[in-house]
């Protein structure tokens, strides 16, 4: 291997910038692999592990699409792959962490195969500190790439393989989106559907809109395309995918918004939908209008609170406070009388005190979440709260975070005692993964359901009766037999 050439590198300040772009989705001419490429690929063997979220997984769809139209297969042993990607999150550290986890074990396979491509991409690459990490620490990492130039994917490879060159390529300002890219779906009766890319609410713990750049939402035409295909193909279940999802259509010229988005989507005759991540500050009551006419919109809002102190969420610059925030889950709970609401909730943040922490305490007591998702804050380079001081000490953050789990954990599984003899509409995925001889799958409310089954369930959605709950899963039986 040759020196390392970094055609280029993330750029902070560049990812930051705010703009216009002429044209917010383009179709892809062409993007078809070279003759090269698919003599490579043939015969090869990949192997992806991706981290953090929708949206990183949704990428990984799309970069084994590419991969699979070079011939490539898929493997789940890394040691015997001749291409090993890790799609990277940045949310928090312990994410980060797990790459390095991985790189740890990649050395030893690396060494053993020649030839060999280790690859990193996603939101950690679109990073300064991370990124030179991989390339002064792991010389072995060969190709990487960032969360906006996935479509370069191609190029890139080939000329990582024909140099023998490291090629590290990171683009830090997103270009339109592309249409019609390649993709292999990682499930058969479930899809994600982006319908926005990017963040522009600068939350000042986020390193999201750094990462995954200005917000750009996708045509309407497209999504609407996108889901009939997922119809045709028999698909049952779609969740349309944005960082913020309530302000769909800001920055399109027209200005289409979510609520007509989601009935447009309604109208496709998909049998479910889903949708994530709502912010509190762009919600309109029309969005709980359609899910409350449409019977194919899911009785399920995801709705961050992050904090329950006015104080904690100015600091946050979350853009809303605790009247707003009611005000919408008392009217979505009139609206959808037995819609689940689930959250994410930050402690620790800098500022935070216990009066503050006592705050958020009450708001889960009156929202009454079906499941909360709790994070210690996690300081990140480049962002605002990265350099704000923090009075409480990390045993007193630990000690809020544990009275708070043990409170969120309670009212889930009291909650899930209320599902008990009810019987509900199971969208049946694959074999439990405990219990081979049970089918696991979703209810509306996004509760996992087991049921005693075989794989002619797989895709079906079936009535089931609740028989017995642990929380965050139940058991049930077929109840329309
Ligand atoms: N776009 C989504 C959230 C994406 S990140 C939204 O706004 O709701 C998912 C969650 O990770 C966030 O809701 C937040 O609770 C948490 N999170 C983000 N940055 C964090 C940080 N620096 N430390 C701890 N938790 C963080
Ligand atoms: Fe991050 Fe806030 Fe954007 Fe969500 S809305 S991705 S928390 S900056
Ligand atoms: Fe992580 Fe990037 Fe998603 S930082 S949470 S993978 S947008």
């Amino acid at each position: 291997m040759k020196e390392t050439e970094v055609t280029s590198a993330p750029d902070l300040k560049e990812a930051r910038k705010r703009g216009r772009l002429a044209s917010r989705s383009q179709r892809v001419a062409d993007i078809s692999p070279s003759p090269f490429l698919l003599t490579w690929g043939a015969g090869k063997h990949y192997y992806i592990e991706t981290f953090g979220c929708q949206m990183n997984v949704r990428d990984s769809e799309i970069i084994q699409g590419f991969l699979e139209r070079i011939g490539m297969t898929p493997t789940s042993d890394a040691s015997k792959a001749d291409f090993a990607l890790f799609n990277t999150c940045a949310i928090r550290e312990n994410a980060e962490d797990h790459l390095w986890g991985e790189l740890g074990h990649m050395k030893q396979y690396a060494q053993a195969r020649p030839g060999m491509i280790v690859a990193v991409c996603g939101c950690m690459m679109q990073l300064e500190v991370p990124f030179r990490i991989v390339r002064e620490r792991y010389p072995f990492v060969n190709l990487v790439f960032g969360t906006n130039n996935v479509d370069a994917i191609y190029p890139l490879l080939e000329d990582c393989i024909k140099s023998r060159h490291r090629v590290l390529n990171v683009v830090s300002n997103p270009g339109a989106i592309l249409e019609g890219l390649p993709s292999k779906r990682m499930e058969p009766h479930r899809a994600f559907v982006n319908i926005t890319y990017g963040c522009d609410k600068f939350c000042t713990y986020c390193i999201v809109p750094f990462t995954r750049g200005m917000q750009r939402s996708r045509r309407h035409e497209e999504v609407i395309a996108e889901v009939r295909d997922l119809v045709r193909h028999g698909y049952k279940e779609v969740t349309l995918l944005g960082q913020n999802v309530s302000s769909y259509g800001a920055d399109l010229e027209d200005n289409p918004d979510f609520a007509g988005l989601l009935r447009e989507v309604s109208d496709t005759g998909i049998a479910r939908i889903r949708f994530m991540t709502s912010h509190p500050h762009d919600f309109t009551d029309e969005v709980f209008d359609v899910m409350a006419e449409r019977p194919n919109v899911m009785p399920y809002l995801h709705l961050p609170i992050q904090s329950g102190s006015d104080h904690v969420l100015k600091l946050m610059n979350r853009s809303y406070d605790m009247a707003k925030y009611m005000h919408l889950v008392d009217l979505v709970k009139a609206k959808v009388p037995d819609i689940a609401l689930t959250t994410d909730i930050i402690v620790g943040f800098p500022g935070e005190t216990e009066e503050d922490f006592q705050q958020t305490l009450k708001a889960v007591r009156d929202c009454q979440y079906d499941s909360c998702f709790t994070f210690i804050f996690s300081p990140r380079p480049g962002t605002p709260a990265y350099k704000m001081k923090n009075n409480a000490s990390p045993e007193e953050i630990q000690d809020r975070f544990n009275r708070l789990v043990e409170l969120t954990e309670s009212i889930t599984a009291e909650r899930a005692q209320r599902m008990v003899g009810k019987t509900v509409e199971v969208l049946f995925l694959y074999p439990s993964r405990k219990d081979k001889t049970m089918m696991s799958g979703y209810d509306p409310y996004q509760h996992l359901v087991h049921v005693k089954g075989d794989e002619s369930l797989a895709g079906q959605i079936r009535r089931v009766k609740i028989t017995a709950s642990h929380a965050h899963s139940f058991l049930g039986e077929l109840a329309d037999e």
